[in-house]
């Protein structure tokens, strides 16, 4: 019997690059977007869409119909866990065999961050909610530094309150990768099972410069700032409130070491090393060039 995956958060990071890793594997792959218009783009690659809001459980039961496995990625915000819950209660109504949540590093009831937090009480109800689950728990992704493409390209530098701190940071298609194979593999594998993966090493953000440096031919420095300055330059450009003071928190604990350390969960899961920071850089290379 052929197996449907539902993809939440597909119009985002890791959720698109899951749908890249499933595009040659033999199962269906269904997307949950919110937004219609940004339907045609995910149509277009041959997956089948279903317009939804986490946030409206009433609207869930005809995107959750006939779906085998379920990816479940939440956006950040203070709703989270509502919306996970939703999700996970839908999957239970309609008969989902199993379920692979998009977690975050350390997630736990005293974490340094409200994300941590927040993830930790959604993940407490997925492992009690009956069904087949597997929790993934991905260090800071490399991707995230695309977010600072303007100031990289305008002012060959980017700004962040994460001091010297080093984090084992993992590219987003090494999270879509590993989530791949959690969802293919048999349904009872990986069951009860948290993975924490990371990249390769645990780097400092000036040797993320250096590598971008090096990547793109022009020059690219990492400034460490206060806290005050990190949170009201991401308030100057849109951020929310909320968004920004988590950033702050995650910036405050890389700072201090909270995130220095890696694991093997890559290769033991893939059967190969993960990419390095060096691989991120040389494959977006153009992304932090392509407007100079
Ligand atoms: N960034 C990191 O370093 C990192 C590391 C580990 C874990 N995480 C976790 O990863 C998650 C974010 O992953 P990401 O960066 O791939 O996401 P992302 O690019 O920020 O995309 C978020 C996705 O969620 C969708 N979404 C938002 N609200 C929704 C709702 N109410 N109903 C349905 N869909 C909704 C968005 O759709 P729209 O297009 O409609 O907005 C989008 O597709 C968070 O849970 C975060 O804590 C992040």
């Amino acid at each position: 019997m052929s197996r449907t995956v539902l993809i939440t958060g597909a119009t985002g990071t890791v959720s698109g690059a899951l749908m890249d890793a499933l595009s040659d594997v033999d199962v269906d792959v269904r997307a949950l977007v919110r937004d219609e218009a940004k339907a045609q783009g995910i149509e277009s690659r041959g997956v089948q869409v279903r317009v939804a809001d986490l946030g409206t459980p009433e609207s869930l039961p005809d995107a959750f119909e006939g779906v085998s496995d379920l990816w479940l990625l939440n956006a950040n915000g203070p709703r989270a866990p509502e919306n996970s819950i939703n999700a996970v209660w839908a999957a239970r109504h309609a008969g989902v065999q199993r379920v692979v949540r998009m977690s975050v590093f350390g997630a736990a009831h005293g974490a340094p961050t409200r994300s941590g937090r927040l993830h930790a009480l959604a993940d407490h109800q997925l492992e009690s909610s009956g069904l087949r689950w597997t929790i993934l728990r991905p260090q800071y992704l490399m991707q995230n530094l695309l977010g600072s493409v303007d100031p990289i390209i305008e002012q060959n530098a980017f700004y962040l309150n994460a001091g010297e701190g080093r984090i084992g940071a993992i590219d987003a298609r090494d999270v879509a990768e590993v989530a791949a194979k959690i969802l293919t593999d048999q349904p009872d594998h990986h069951h009860a099972k948290i993975y924490s993966p990371t990249g390769p090493e645990a780097i400092s953000f000036a040797q993320a410069a250096a590598q971008l440096q090096q990547a793109t031919g022009y020059d690219v420095s990492y400034v460490a700032v206060p806290d005050d300055t990190a949170r009201q330059s991401m308030l100057d450009a849109g951020v929310s409130h909320w968004l920004a003071g988590m950033l702050v928190e995650y910036g405050q604990a890389f700072s201090t070491g909270w995130s220095d350390c890696t694991t093997n969960h890559v290769k033991e899961l893939l059967r190969r090393p993960p990419r390095r920071f060096a691989d991120f850089a040389r494959d977006h290379a153009a992304a932090f060039t392509s407007k100079r």
